[in-house]
């Protein structure tokens, strides 16, 4: 990984924004990526603006690496204000866009950013991979942090299962 990336995957995580549950939210999304482990949930909030429906805030919780949450924390900024449809069209990459350049190994993991918020956006995955046949995690997404999620739901957890990417991943 370049020095100019890390450094600014190392800024944006410094003070990372929007960072931590939300109470309150009206939707929720969460994505795993079976081959790193990494984890996103995303929380976003409504609100009517000029007769439109549009993300008021949105939060997020990672059991990630560095540049999921610094792309994680730039990316909730950029969809406030926008509508959900606004929203989903926008792809990982371009939340990422502040930390330059993405090295190959890390594309992925602004594609986890972009799930999460797909996901809470749209409950119907738009590319993730079939769900998985496990009860557990076929149930439905828990009001809560993702920490409490894992250690103490007996529901489990509904975690949508990204896309493998071709390429090495770190
Ligand atoms: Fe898996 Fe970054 S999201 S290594």
């Amino acid at each position: 990984m370049n020095e100019e990336f890390q450094k600014r995957v190392d800024d944006a995580i410094a003070n990372p924004q929007n960072m931590g549950e939300m109470t309150g939210a009206d939707s929720i999304g969460t994505v795993g990526n079976a081959d790193c482990g990494d984890m996103l949930r995303v929380w976003v909030k409504f609100k009517e603006e000029n007769g439109r429906k549009v993300i008021d805030k949105a939060s997020f919780q990672s059991f990630g690496c560095e540049t999921a949450i610094a792309a994680a924390s730039l990316a909730m900024e950029l969809i406030r204000g926008k509508t959900p449809e606004e929203a989903m069209k926008m792809r990982g990459e371009e939340f990422a866009k502040d930390l330059g350049p993405l090295p190959p190994t890390k594309v992925h993991c602004t594609q986890l950013v972009e799930g999460a918020i797909r996901s809470a956006l749209d409950p119907k995955p738009y590319d993730a991979a079939p769900k998985p046949a496990t009860p557990a995690l076929a149930a439905p997404a828990p009001q809560g942090n993702l920490n409490e999620s894992f250690s103490q739901s007996k529901q489990g957890v509904r975690v949508v299962f990204l896309k493998p990417q071709s390429g090495p991943q770190q």
